[in-house]
Formats: C-alpha cells, structure tokens, sequence
C-alpha cells in the first residue's frame, strides 16, 4: 500500500534520508542538498510517496511561479506550478507509482487554486515523456542549453483548465 504525503517538517535523519534518495534517483550533479532540501520543504510543496514501512519511495518537490517562459510581453498570466524534481526509487519503477504520485500532484494543485503545472525534462528522457504525455502534458519550447552546453530540456505545460 502506497501512501502520499505533503512534508511540512524536517530534522536531520529525514534530511541525509532524502539527499541519499536524490543522489541514487537523479546522480550527484543534479541532486538537491542540505541547504536546498529544507527551503523546498518549508516554502515550496515537497510531496513524498511511501510503502507501508514508511519508507520514502518516490518524491515530487514544487515552486509556485512569478512568471512563465515564452511568455514576456504577453498578457498576466495566472500563477502556476513547476515540478523541480520528480522521482520514483529504482527498485519500485514501473509498478504504476510514478503515475498515482502524479495523480495526487495534480489533485493537490488543483485544490490549492493553481490552472496549470509546468516541468522540464530531457528531450532522451523516453519514459518520463511518456509518462507526462500521457497525463496530457504537451510540449512548448525546447531550452537549448539550459542546464548546461549539450544540456537541453523540453519545456512541457499541462493546464487545468475547462476542468
Ligand atoms: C519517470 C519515472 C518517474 C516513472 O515512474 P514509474 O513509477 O516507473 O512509472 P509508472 O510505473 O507509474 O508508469 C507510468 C507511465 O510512465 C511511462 N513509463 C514508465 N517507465 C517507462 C519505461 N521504462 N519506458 C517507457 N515508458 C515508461 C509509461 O508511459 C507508463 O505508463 P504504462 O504503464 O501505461 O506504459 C521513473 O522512471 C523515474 O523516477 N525516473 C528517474 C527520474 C526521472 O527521470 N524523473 C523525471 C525527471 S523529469
């Protein structure tokens, strides 16, 4: 049984439990750290997938948005979401998981009044596109370089509305 969570609290043991995660999950360079990890938990929406020892198996760490890319000079848009980072531990892929941590994702955003969520992936990522095409994510811009030369990432938006 898979249960989900929002963190709104941290000591040090969940903290080192949560860089390991990051490290395994997503390699050293992109892993979020001590000093990264509480500000997400406390002013950011931090949400955790755990089995029934209570182990964190899958993570979802959310800002809130100022402004959109693609979208200077355009008329206000209204706040959304953006997914940092979004992970399933190795051992419990591909067991539906990642799928129902979205669905919770989702439902948490709608009901905090957000009308869309953006994320960025990697255009050679094959089984996160897929997963996020198949919540009806599409795909806006391509950010050449964004992470770094040879490192780019593929803008994708869903939109809550007409919900
Ligand atoms: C992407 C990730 C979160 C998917 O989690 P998961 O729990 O394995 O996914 P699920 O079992 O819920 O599968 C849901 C859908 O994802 C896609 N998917 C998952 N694994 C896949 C694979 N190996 N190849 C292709 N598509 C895959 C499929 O569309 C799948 O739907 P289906 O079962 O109907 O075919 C997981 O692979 C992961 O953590 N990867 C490493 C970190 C990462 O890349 N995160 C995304 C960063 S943007």
């Amino acid at each position: 049984m898979i249960s989900f969570r929002i963190l709104k609290s941290f000591d040090a043991s969940l903290i080192s439990k949560l860089i390991k995660l990051e490290v395994d999950n997503l390699g050293r360079e992109a892993a979020v750290n001590q000093w990264q990890l509480p500000v997400l938990i406390r002013y950011g929406k931090f949400v955790v997938a755990e089995n029934e020892n209570g182990d964190i198996i899958g993570v979802c760490e959310m800002l809130r948005q100022w402004g959109q890319p693609g979208q200077a000079g355009q008329a206000w848009q209204p706040p959304g979401a953006f997914i940092h980072s979004f992970y399933i531990e190795e051992s419990f892929r591909n067991r539906g998981i990642g799928k129902n941590l979205l669905e919770n994702i989702i439902d948490i955003l709608k009901k905090d009044g957000f009308k869309s969520v953006q994320l960025t992936v990697d255009p050679d990522n094959k089984p996160a596109l897929s997963l996020y095409g198949k919540f009806g994510f599409v795909k806006k811009l391509l950010e050449i370089g964004e992470y770094g030369e040879g490192r780019d990432r593929i803008l994708m938006e869903l939109a809550f509305d007409g919900e």
